[in-house]
């Protein structure tokens, strides 16, 4: 038997008892005649002492061991004089006995403990390092758990997990996909899936009903902190419903996790907000809620006033910072730095404070008199002590989302973005589409798959970009969570959609009739939705990327240090696959 605990649970009643641990050495420390080594496992680190008086050869080996060494230990488990509150082992310590050594280690190329003094390159390249660490690891047993109760959740509401395949055809539409050469059809490629979108509407066709699975999707998009080209969805799918039973049933989901993972009971309904409300009051579809501060629009207040900026703005809006009017002028002017760096783009900021005796004094008290300042006071709904800040441009949407993140920013500076506090949210009736000028079309805002909301159809041929969809997001703490949306299962619907989008009825049969077709015998009413589970377990360890709660993840340029991937083809697999490297120059 290699070990009769493990690391992690031994405690005072085991006094007395002879045990065998194996584990890696975390460090060794010599004080006096005696020799401390902390052993870890997966379950915890355990204080193992060897005594030099009582083995002196036993004592030497321990002295001699290195960090990471694989070792097993034996030896009586005893109470310590000097107990460690920190440690659930942290009352006992072994007095060893024996001690083998099952495998040695190099020096690590960074220290395996909770203050690492590796950097997040290293840390990726030796990332089965990291993992040992109980920072990292935690991570991945808090995405285990959530796994475990996700399947526990939809098992018991009927749903069927049901795999569907990793290669299969490209789709326009969406990100860009990773491609797969296929060796046995020369020239052609499959792709990996971006969602397995068409293929769990096709199992509503086939009678499913309630389908879901935890499946790796995979996106050629460029990396942020909340993005990664291969990530996990919790995929869902249900026939025979509405909208609220979708959001009914996945708002469900989300109150179980918070219930079992985080002990946090959710008993109201979460709130619901259409998409246009939350363009307009935080300039963002994924507003964070757990904040005020909402946008009030300022054209009529501060227009006619001879401010040259605002009287030439398409839009003016601001953002009430309650309590912030003891900003200093520097943290105002780190503040029109913020928005005017190359992220953002504003132009300028103007900002305006209530004293106590509440006067407005702002940063254009040129063009406004006290008169009009009160004016704006009023608009804002400010009291003595607050902070108003302002902002206008030439383009409304791309002024709401500059000011949006003045919002966050003044947000997190004001310390209203606890991690512990969590706002839901479901954003509902999205547009169905939006312009690309990079295509210079139309294009699906959710996916073409998507329903327009029924009152809304016969702008379809008339105003297309005023129609909206009956298409729902879950927001928490300002991260998008889950989308979905319920989705045509009409052919002839399903036609239009694609002819606005600009396919050909021919181009439309060549990259969807799979799916027009099967939608001729017989579709059910469905609807569904995916959650992003990386995001879930970000937020709920408290995380600022996904990366650290995926095992192995790629880093920001989408590659795989460890594995040193992507990486050139032998000239042999390229030959097979009929495939010819053109160098590009640029
Ligand atoms: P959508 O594209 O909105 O919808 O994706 C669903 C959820 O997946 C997560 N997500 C990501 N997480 C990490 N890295 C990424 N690159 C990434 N992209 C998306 C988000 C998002 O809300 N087939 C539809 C769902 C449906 O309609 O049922 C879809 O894929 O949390």
């Amino acid at each position: 038997m290699y070990r009769t605990h493990n690391c992690g649970e031994l405690r005072l009643e085991n006094a007395g008892q002879e045990v065998t641990l194996a584990g890696w050495v975390q460090r060794t420390r010599k004080m006096g005649g005696m020799t401390f080594l902390d052993l870890r496992d997966r379950y915890g680190l355990t204080q193992i002492v060897f005594d030099n008086q009582a083995s002196p050869a036993l004592t030497e080996a321990a002295n001699h061991l290195g960090r990471e060494y694989v070792v097993q230990v034996t030896g009586k488990v005893a109470e310590r004089s000097s107990k460690n509150a920190n440690l659930p082992t942290g009352d006992i310590e072994i007095n060893a006995t024996d001690l083998k050594i099952l495998n040695p280690s190099e020096v690590p190329p960074f220290t395996i403990e909770d203050d690492t003094d590796g950097g997040d390159e290293l840390r990726m390249k030796y990332r089965y390092l990291d993992i040992r660490r109980a920072a990292v690891r935690k991570n991945l047993e808090l995405r285990h758990r959530m796994t475990m109760e996700v399947r526990r959740y939809l098992d018991s509401k009927g749903f069927l997990e049901i795999e569907t395949p990793m290669l299969v055809g490209s789709t326009p539409e969406g990100a860009r996909d990773f491609v797969v050469p296929s060796r046995m059809n020369q020239g052609q490629f499959y792709a990996l899936p971006q969602s397995p979108q068409t293929l769990k509407q096709l199992l509503m066709v086939a009678g499913i009903d309630r389908y879901f699975q935890i499946v790796k999707c995979f996106r050629d998009e460029d990396l942020r902190a909340d993005r990664q080209p291969e990530f996990t969805q919790i995929d869902c799918e249900m026939s025979f419903i509405h909208q609220d039973d979708i959001i009914n049933t996945f708002e469900g989901m989300a109150k179980h996790l918070f219930k079992e993972i985080r002990g946090i009971e959710l008993t109201e309904p979460f709130l619901r907000m259409t998409w246009a409300d939350a363009m307009r009051l935080y300039g963002s579809d994924k507003p964070d809620m757990r904040f005020g501060m909402t946008f009030v629009e300022l054209m009529d207040v501060m227009k006619g006033h001879g401010f040259p900026v605002f009287d030439n703005a398409a839009y003016i809006g601001g953002i009430c910072a309650k309590g912030a009017a003891h900003y200093t002028r520097k943290q105002l002017d780190q503040l029109t730095d913020f928005v005017k760096r190359s992220q953002i783009g504003a132009k300028g900021l103007v900002y305006a404070r209530v004293g106590e005796d509440g006067t407005v004094k702002s940063s254009v008290d040129k063009f406004y008199d006290q008169e009009a300042l009160q004016a704006l006071r009023k608009a804002m709904d400010a009291e003595p002590g607050d902070l108003i800040l302002i902002m206008s441009g030439d383009d409304a949407m791309k002024t709401r989302k500059q000011l949006c993140e003045l919002r966050l920013e003044m947000g997190r500076q004001l310390g209203l973005r606890d991690k512990n506090k969590f706002a839901c949210l479901w954003v509902v009736d999205f547009p169905m589409f939006e312009w690309s000028d990079e295509e210079q079309r139309l294009m699906a805002m959710h996916h073409p798959f998507t329903h327009p909301k029924a009152e809304d159809i016969p702008m379809l041929d008339t105003k297309p970009e005023d129609v909206r969809a009956d298409a729902y997001d879950m927001v928490i703490n300002g991260v998008e969570v889950g989308g979905g949306s319920i989705r045509i299962h009409d052919s002839k619907l399903q036609a239009k959609m694609f002819e606005i989008l600009g396919f050909t009825p021919e181009r439309a049969q060549e990259q969807f009739g799979f799916l027009m077709n099967a939608f001729k015998y017989g579709a059910p009413p469905h609807g569904g939705l995916a959650y992003g589970l990386d995001r879930w377990v970000s937020l709920f360890a408290g995380l600022d990327s996904i990366r650290d709660c995926i095992a192995f993840p790629k880093n920001n340029s989408g590659r795989d240090v460890m594995l040193d991937a992507p990486a050139p083809l032998d000239q042999k697999q390229l030959d097979e696959l009929a495939l010819a490297i053109v160098k590009n120059d640029k």
